[in-house]
Protein backbone atom coordinates (compact mmCIF):
# COMPACT_ATOMS: atom_id res chain seq x y z
CA UNK A 1 0.00 0.00 0.00
CA UNK A 2 1.51 3.67 -0.71
CA UNK A 3 0.02 7.36 0.82
CA UNK A 4 -2.69 7.19 -1.15
CA UNK A 5 -3.98 3.50 0.00
CA UNK A 6 -3.66 2.64 -3.70
CA UNK A 7 -1.46 -0.92 -3.83
CA UNK A 8 -0.97 -0.61 -7.54
CA UNK A 9 2.15 -2.45 -8.87
CA UNK A 10 5.42 -0.09 -9.09
CA UNK A 11 7.63 -1.23 -11.48
CA UNK A 12 11.34 0.73 -11.60
CA UNK A 13 13.27 -0.81 -14.31
CA UNK A 14 16.69 0.09 -16.19
CA UNK A 15 18.44 2.84 -13.78
CA UNK A 16 21.58 1.55 -12.14
CA UNK A 17 22.68 2.27 -9.95
CA UNK A 18 18.90 1.72 -8.40
CA UNK A 19 17.86 5.18 -7.11
CA UNK A 20 14.22 5.73 -5.14
CA UNK A 21 11.70 6.55 -7.25
CA UNK A 22 8.30 9.02 -6.19
CA UNK A 23 5.90 6.13 -5.53
CA UNK A 24 3.22 7.31 -7.80
CA UNK A 25 -0.22 5.92 -8.16
CA UNK A 26 0.17 2.93 -11.33
CA UNK A 27 3.42 1.80 -12.49
CA UNK A 28 6.32 3.76 -13.01
CA UNK A 29 8.99 2.91 -16.11
CA UNK A 30 11.97 4.72 -15.21
CA UNK A 31 15.17 4.28 -17.86
CA UNK A 32 18.27 5.89 -17.64
CA UNK A 33 18.27 6.65 -21.45
CA UNK A 34 16.03 8.91 -22.99
CA UNK A 35 15.78 6.48 -26.10
CA UNK A 36 15.03 3.55 -24.08
CA UNK A 37 12.57 5.12 -22.30
CA UNK A 38 10.82 6.31 -25.56
CA UNK A 39 11.15 2.86 -26.75
CA UNK A 40 9.27 1.95 -24.15
CA UNK A 41 6.57 4.18 -24.42
CA UNK A 42 6.35 3.71 -28.11
CA UNK A 43 6.13 -0.03 -27.86
CA UNK A 44 3.12 0.45 -25.58
CA UNK A 45 1.56 2.38 -27.72
CA UNK A 46 2.04 0.46 -30.66
CA UNK A 47 0.80 -2.68 -28.65
CA UNK A 48 -2.42 -0.98 -27.36
CA UNK A 49 -2.87 0.30 -30.75
CA UNK A 50 -3.09 -2.89 -32.59
CA UNK A 51 -4.92 -4.14 -29.63
CA UNK A 52 -7.58 -1.63 -29.90
CA UNK A 53 -8.23 -1.98 -33.36
CA UNK A 54 -8.53 -6.22 -32.99
CA UNK A 55 -10.88 -5.21 -30.62
CA UNK A 56 -13.26 -2.25 -31.50
CA UNK A 57 -11.96 -1.53 -35.13
CA UNK A 58 -10.72 2.05 -33.92
CA UNK A 59 -7.89 3.63 -31.89
CA UNK A 60 -8.88 6.45 -30.18
CA UNK A 61 -5.53 8.92 -29.07
CA UNK A 62 -5.27 11.65 -27.33
CA UNK A 63 -2.18 13.81 -27.76
CA UNK A 64 -0.58 16.55 -25.86
CA UNK A 65 1.32 19.64 -27.01
CA UNK A 66 4.51 21.02 -24.95
CA UNK A 67 8.31 20.67 -25.95
CA UNK A 68 8.59 17.15 -23.71
CA UNK A 69 6.46 14.67 -26.40
CA UNK A 70 8.06 16.10 -29.78
CA UNK A 71 11.17 13.74 -30.11
CA UNK A 72 8.69 10.78 -28.82
CA UNK A 73 6.04 11.96 -32.00
CA UNK A 74 9.50 12.29 -34.22
CA UNK A 75 10.44 8.63 -32.98
CA UNK A 76 7.05 7.19 -33.98
CA UNK A 77 7.11 8.62 -37.20
CA UNK A 78 10.61 7.48 -38.39
CA UNK A 79 11.61 4.55 -36.62
CA UNK A 80 10.69 1.87 -38.72
CA UNK A 81 9.92 -0.41 -35.38
CA UNK A 82 6.83 1.35 -35.21
CA UNK A 83 5.24 1.36 -38.63
CA UNK A 84 3.03 -1.47 -37.45
CA UNK A 85 1.04 1.69 -35.72
CA UNK A 86 -2.63 1.53 -37.52
CA UNK A 87 -2.88 4.98 -38.50
CA UNK A 88 -6.08 4.50 -41.01
CA UNK A 89 -7.59 3.38 -37.76
CA UNK A 90 -7.02 5.90 -35.32
CA UNK A 91 -9.00 8.88 -34.75
CA UNK A 92 -6.16 11.55 -32.85
CA UNK A 93 -7.81 14.24 -30.67
CA UNK A 94 -5.94 16.85 -28.78
CA UNK A 95 -5.71 17.08 -24.99
CA UNK A 96 -5.52 20.48 -25.17
CA UNK A 97 -4.74 23.54 -27.29
CA UNK A 98 -3.79 26.96 -26.71
CA UNK A 99 -6.20 29.97 -28.25
CA UNK A 100 -4.03 30.79 -30.96
CA UNK A 101 -4.29 29.64 -34.49
CA UNK A 102 -2.98 26.66 -36.00
CA UNK A 103 -0.36 28.31 -37.88
CA UNK A 104 1.03 30.01 -34.91
CA UNK A 105 4.53 28.24 -33.35
CA UNK A 106 2.71 27.73 -29.64
CA UNK A 107 0.01 26.06 -31.41
CA UNK A 108 -0.44 22.16 -30.23
CA UNK A 109 -1.93 20.83 -33.04
CA UNK A 110 0.06 22.99 -35.58
CA UNK A 111 2.75 21.22 -34.38
CA UNK A 112 1.57 17.73 -34.27
CA UNK A 113 0.23 18.27 -37.74
CA UNK A 114 3.64 19.43 -38.69
CA UNK A 115 4.91 15.75 -37.50
CA UNK A 116 1.94 13.30 -37.46
CA UNK A 117 -0.53 13.97 -39.61
CA UNK A 118 1.04 15.59 -42.52
CA UNK A 119 3.34 11.98 -42.83
CA UNK A 120 0.58 9.41 -41.94
CA UNK A 121 -2.42 8.76 -43.36
CA UNK A 122 -4.35 9.00 -41.27
CA UNK A 123 -7.97 9.74 -42.84
CA UNK A 124 -8.54 14.01 -42.39
CA UNK A 125 -12.05 13.27 -40.85
CA UNK A 126 -10.21 11.27 -38.21
CA UNK A 127 -8.36 14.04 -36.88
CA UNK A 128 -9.58 16.24 -34.33
CA UNK A 129 -7.97 19.50 -33.58
CA UNK A 130 -9.64 22.00 -31.21
CA UNK A 131 -9.76 25.15 -31.85
CA UNK A 132 -9.58 27.04 -29.12
CA UNK A 133 -9.90 30.35 -30.49
CA UNK A 134 -13.28 29.58 -31.69
CA UNK A 135 -16.47 30.64 -29.09
CA UNK A 136 -17.87 27.65 -27.58
CA UNK A 137 -14.90 25.73 -28.31
CA UNK A 138 -15.41 23.23 -25.10
CA UNK A 139 -18.58 22.43 -25.71
CA UNK A 140 -17.94 22.01 -29.67
CA UNK A 141 -15.26 19.30 -28.64
CA UNK A 142 -16.93 17.32 -26.05
CA UNK A 143 -19.95 17.31 -29.18
CA UNK A 144 -17.49 15.73 -31.20
CA UNK A 145 -16.12 13.43 -28.36
CA UNK A 146 -19.64 12.10 -27.28
CA UNK A 147 -20.80 11.74 -31.40
CA UNK A 148 -18.18 9.99 -32.56
CA UNK A 149 -17.49 7.75 -29.43
CA UNK A 150 -20.80 7.27 -29.57
CA UNK A 151 -20.53 4.65 -32.48
CA UNK A 152 -18.72 2.11 -30.03
CA UNK A 153 -20.96 0.02 -28.21
CA UNK A 154 -21.77 1.52 -24.61
CA UNK A 155 -19.00 1.26 -22.28
CA UNK A 156 -16.19 1.40 -24.47
CA UNK A 157 -17.13 5.02 -25.76
CA UNK A 158 -13.78 6.11 -23.91
CA UNK A 159 -10.54 7.40 -25.44
CA UNK A 160 -7.81 4.49 -25.53
CA UNK A 161 -4.95 5.78 -25.06
CA UNK A 162 -3.92 9.72 -22.95
CA UNK A 163 -0.76 10.84 -23.62
CA UNK A 164 0.23 13.44 -20.87
CA UNK A 165 2.82 15.94 -19.83
CA UNK A 166 2.93 17.73 -16.52
CA UNK A 167 3.86 21.72 -16.10
CA UNK A 168 6.27 22.80 -13.42
CA UNK A 169 3.16 23.88 -11.48
CA UNK A 170 1.73 20.30 -11.19
CA UNK A 171 -0.46 20.99 -13.73
CA UNK A 172 -1.43 18.22 -16.66
CA UNK A 173 -3.36 19.00 -19.93
CA UNK A 174 -4.51 22.64 -19.32
CA UNK A 175 -6.03 21.90 -16.06
CA UNK A 176 -4.03 24.35 -13.62
CA UNK A 177 -4.15 24.49 -9.95
CA UNK A 178 -7.36 24.65 -8.77
CA UNK A 179 -9.14 24.69 -12.23
CA UNK A 180 -12.75 24.32 -12.55
CA UNK A 181 -12.03 21.35 -14.80
CA UNK A 182 -10.48 19.10 -12.16
CA UNK A 183 -14.18 18.58 -10.84
CA UNK A 184 -16.64 19.65 -14.18
CA UNK A 185 -19.50 17.22 -13.45
CA UNK A 186 -20.27 15.42 -16.70
CA UNK A 187 -17.98 18.18 -18.93
CA UNK A 188 -15.78 16.31 -21.37
CA UNK A 189 -14.02 19.19 -22.35
CA UNK A 190 -14.29 23.24 -21.71
CA UNK A 191 -12.71 26.26 -21.91
CA UNK A 192 -10.27 27.68 -19.30
CA UNK A 193 -8.13 30.85 -18.66
CA UNK A 194 -4.48 30.86 -18.20
CA UNK A 195 -2.85 31.62 -15.05
CA UNK A 196 -0.22 34.58 -15.20
CA UNK A 197 2.75 31.75 -14.36
CA UNK A 198 2.04 29.56 -17.31
CA UNK A 199 3.36 29.99 -20.53
CA UNK A 200 2.79 30.64 -23.08
CA UNK A 201 0.09 33.10 -21.22
CA UNK A 202 -2.58 32.48 -23.65
CA UNK A 203 -6.29 31.18 -22.46
CA UNK A 204 -6.96 27.34 -23.60
CA UNK A 205 -8.85 24.55 -24.25
CA UNK A 206 -8.49 21.09 -22.67
CA UNK A 207 -9.61 17.70 -21.33
CA UNK A 208 -11.55 17.73 -18.23
CA UNK A 209 -10.21 15.41 -15.71
CA UNK A 210 -13.27 13.35 -16.11
CA UNK A 211 -12.15 12.76 -19.47
CA UNK A 212 -8.47 11.36 -18.84
CA UNK A 213 -9.28 9.17 -16.14
CA UNK A 214 -12.19 7.54 -18.45
CA UNK A 215 -9.35 6.49 -20.58
CA UNK A 216 -8.13 3.16 -21.09
CA UNK A 217 -4.78 4.08 -20.71
CA UNK A 218 -3.03 7.07 -19.75
CA UNK A 219 0.74 7.97 -20.04
CA UNK A 220 2.31 11.06 -18.31
CA UNK A 221 5.70 11.35 -20.06
CA UNK A 222 7.69 13.34 -17.88
CA UNK A 223 11.63 14.61 -18.17
CA UNK A 224 14.25 16.43 -16.32
CA UNK A 225 15.21 17.35 -12.82
CA UNK A 226 12.62 20.40 -12.48
CA UNK A 227 9.75 17.64 -12.50
CA UNK A 228 11.07 15.47 -10.21
CA UNK A 229 9.83 17.59 -7.04
CA UNK A 230 6.35 17.57 -8.59
CA UNK A 231 6.03 14.22 -8.75
CA UNK A 232 7.66 13.74 -5.16
CA UNK A 233 5.03 16.05 -4.11
CA UNK A 234 2.36 13.81 -6.40
CA UNK A 235 3.53 10.99 -4.03
CA UNK A 236 3.56 12.35 -1.12
CA UNK A 237 -0.14 12.95 -1.08
CA UNK A 238 -0.67 16.58 -2.71
CA UNK A 239 -4.07 16.76 -3.63
CA UNK A 240 -5.31 17.79 -6.60
CA UNK A 241 -6.12 21.03 -6.48
CA UNK A 242 -2.71 21.77 -5.34
CA UNK A 243 -1.19 19.85 -8.08
CA UNK A 244 -3.91 18.79 -10.98
CA UNK A 245 -1.82 15.97 -12.18
CA UNK A 246 -1.93 14.43 -8.30
CA UNK A 247 -5.75 13.81 -9.53
CA UNK A 248 -4.84 11.46 -12.57
CA UNK A 249 -6.52 8.06 -11.55
CA UNK A 250 -8.06 6.35 -13.90
CA UNK A 251 -11.16 4.58 -13.08
CA UNK A 252 -11.03 1.26 -15.17
CA UNK A 253 -7.73 1.69 -17.02
CA UNK A 254 -3.97 1.94 -16.42
CA UNK A 255 -1.86 4.76 -15.45
CA UNK A 256 1.66 4.21 -16.61
CA UNK A 257 4.24 6.86 -16.15
CA UNK A 258 7.25 7.10 -18.43
CA UNK A 259 10.16 9.02 -16.57
CA UNK A 260 13.32 10.01 -17.69
CA UNK A 261 16.86 9.50 -15.25
CA UNK A 262 16.58 13.01 -14.07
CA UNK A 263 12.57 13.40 -13.41
CA UNK A 264 12.54 9.71 -11.74
CA UNK A 265 15.07 11.77 -8.84
CA UNK A 266 18.58 10.65 -9.80
CA UNK A 267 21.37 13.08 -9.23
CA UNK A 268 23.19 14.54 -12.51
CA UNK A 269 27.21 14.39 -12.64
C1 LIG B 1 0.49 22.55 -23.16
C2 LIG B 1 0.47 21.13 -22.72
C3 LIG B 1 0.80 21.00 -21.26
C4 LIG B 1 2.19 20.40 -21.20
C5 LIG B 1 2.90 20.78 -19.94
C6 LIG B 1 4.36 20.33 -19.99
O1 LIG B 1 -0.25 22.94 -24.04
O2 LIG B 1 1.33 23.29 -22.63
O3 LIG B 1 -0.32 20.22 -23.27
O4 LIG B 1 -0.04 20.31 -20.43
O5 LIG B 1 2.10 19.01 -21.32
O6 LIG B 1 2.88 22.17 -19.82
O7 LIG B 1 5.00 21.05 -21.01
P1 LIG B 1 6.48 20.78 -21.43
O8 LIG B 1 6.50 19.41 -22.01
O9 LIG B 1 6.76 21.84 -22.49
O10 LIG B 1 7.31 20.92 -20.21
Amino acid sequence: MDAHGADDEIRVEGLDPPIETPRLRGKVIARASMHDLLDELSSDLTAHALNCVREFGDFHLALSGGQTPMPFYEQLMYDPRYRAIPWRRTHLWMVDERCVGFEDERSNFGRIKEVIVDHSDIPPEQVHPMIAMAPGAGERYERELRETLGWRQKGHDRLDFVLLGVGPDGHTASIFPGSPALDAGERLAMDVPAPSTCTPHVPRCTLTMRTINAARFVAPLVTGAAKHAVLARVAAGASPQELPVAGVRPAAGELRWYLDHAAAGAKSG
